[in-house]
């Protein structure tokens, strides 16, 4: 899908300051010759979305100007399947924004709100680049390309629906979840969405594998990465390796909760990537690029990497920092923050999570981790999701802290502090959450 460019600098700087409007590939790989006026928007654009020059210059130097629009998030429309040209939302979701904490783009769950391991669609977080798309089934289709199968494939959504399914209970986290405690809490502030704790949810995903999907185009033992690429403005896409594509927990999802996808969550196709963080699970999905070499997009160049002093970029490069795929060990009291409580007894819950599998023990404190006792974790244990878990607490009248601590299978606990990374990724830290009873 990139093709190799041999002085990337100069060629966008010509093409930035419009002097030759050469053709360049688009999202689809068709070519799209660019005006003076469209190359004048879309640094324009490019700097709206607070990337820098030499952020763009590197997204163009690896990826063309087909990254270069990926990262720009509402560029021109890439090719004739857009979403923009089959009706995009005025406002950036469908659903009912009312129960949720709302950011400009995203809709953030209030756990207190949930009572079961299942979050209800209507209380499914929402993590938006672009407006929610509005796609007309008749003219969706699945295609299937790369330089590492054997026949490109395209396929509707009655043919993925004839597919054997499978189905998985599945929490999906976003990558950036609790970053608005890097401020409040650590006292170094990271840049992007202001999460609390809701930036989570978990739902029963069906659909074929990826790995079924691939086998249909044929895939060769030269495959490297595999790249997904949703139909929102922007094409938001995240490669991931040949491995993880073909791992039988990946499914591509066409019912969540039993109903088809609701707009919001990718209908009517999206990947489910377990245990990764969210941004790999891309929704709308309307092209799979199957690569024999490494593929790189915005989303693990410049966004969802780890940047900081313990991530020296000229390792990484031509990323700007360290890779983000699995999430990590977390646990969130099911509260509002603050919360306010009546004195004497109450039943706190929560819910706890890890990459690896089930957690295997949550404690909690009230005393500032001077003492720590172990909360209940709560029936259904399942591989991939979330458990819900809950402990008894005589509070006494006065302002508090309560701290709760997970551990997983493989042994790993929340932290009290982990290293800084400017994107605010990953925050794992045991938390503390307010509380004032009275
Ligand atoms: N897929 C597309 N096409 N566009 C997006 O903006 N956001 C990603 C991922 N898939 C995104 C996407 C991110 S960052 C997250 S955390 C999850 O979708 C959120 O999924 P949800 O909105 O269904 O909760």
């Amino acid at each position: 899908m990139f093709s190799p460019i041999s002085d990337p600098a100069s060629r966008l700087d010509a093409e930035f300051e419009g002097r030759s409007p050469w053709p360049s590939p688009s999202a689809s790989g068709t070519v799209i010759p660019l005006t003076r006026s469209q190359v004048a928007a879309l640094i324009k654009r490019a700097r709206r979305e607070g990337i820098s020059r030499r952020d763009l210059m590197k997204i163009f130097a690896v990826g063309g100007l087909g990254a270069v629009f990926a990262a720009c998030e509402r560029p021109p429309p890439p090719s004739s399947s857009s979403a923009s040209e089959l009706g995009v939302a005025d406002v950036p979701w469908v659903k009912n924004p009312e129960p949720f904490i709302q950011h400009p783009t995203n809709l953030e769950t209030r756990l207190e709100l949930l009572d079961g391991v299942i979050t209800p669609n209507e209380l499914f977080f929402v993590r938006n680049h672009a407006p929610t798309p509005r796609i007309d089934v008749s003219e969706y289709r699945l295609h299937v390309s790369g330089a590492a199968i054997d026949q490109a494939v395209e396929l509707t959504l009655d043919d993925l629906r004839d597919l054997p399914s499978q189905s998985v209970v599945a929490y999906l986290e976003c990558g950036g979840n609790w970053r608005g405690f890097w401020g409040s809490i650590v006292g170094r502030a990271a840049a992007g969405g202001q999460w609390g704790t809701g930036g989570i949810s978990c739902a029963e995903w069906r659909g074929p594998t990826l790995a079924s999907v691939l086998a249909l185009a044929g895939v060769r033992s030269s495959a490297v990465d595999v790249d997904l690429i949703g139909l929102d403005e922007g094409g938001f896409s995240r490669p991931m390796p040949i491995a993880r594509a073909l791992d039988p927990t990946t499914l591509l999802a066409h019912t969540m909760n039993g109903v088809d996808l609701p707009p919001d969550h990718g209908f009517p196709l999206r990947g489910v990537v377990p245990g990764w963080v969210g941004s790999s699970s891309v929704k709308w999905l309307g092209r799979i690029v199957v690569s024999s070499e490494k593929i790189w997009s915005r989303n693990n160049l410049t966004s969802y990497v780890l940047v900081g002093e313990d991530w020296p970029a000229d390792e990484y490069a031509p990323a700007d920092g360290g890779p983000i795929n699995a999430g990590v060990v977390k646990s969130a009291l099911a509260l509002p923050r603050p919360a306010e409580l009546p004195a004497g007894s109450n039943s706190i819950a929560g819910f706890a999570y890890s990459p690896s599998g089930p957690v295997q023990r949550v404690e909690w404190s009230a005393d500032d981790g001077t003492t720590w006792q172990a909360a209940r974790i709560l029936d259904p244990v399942l591989p991939h999701a979330w458990q819900r878990f809950q402990f008894e607490w005589d509070a006494p009248a006065g302002s508090h802290t309560l701290l709760t601590r997970a551990t997983d299978a493989a042994g790993q606990s929340q932290p009290d502090q982990i290293a800084y990374n400017s994107k605010g990724y990953l925050l794992n830290i045991v938390l503390p959450h307010p509380v004032t009873v009275s």
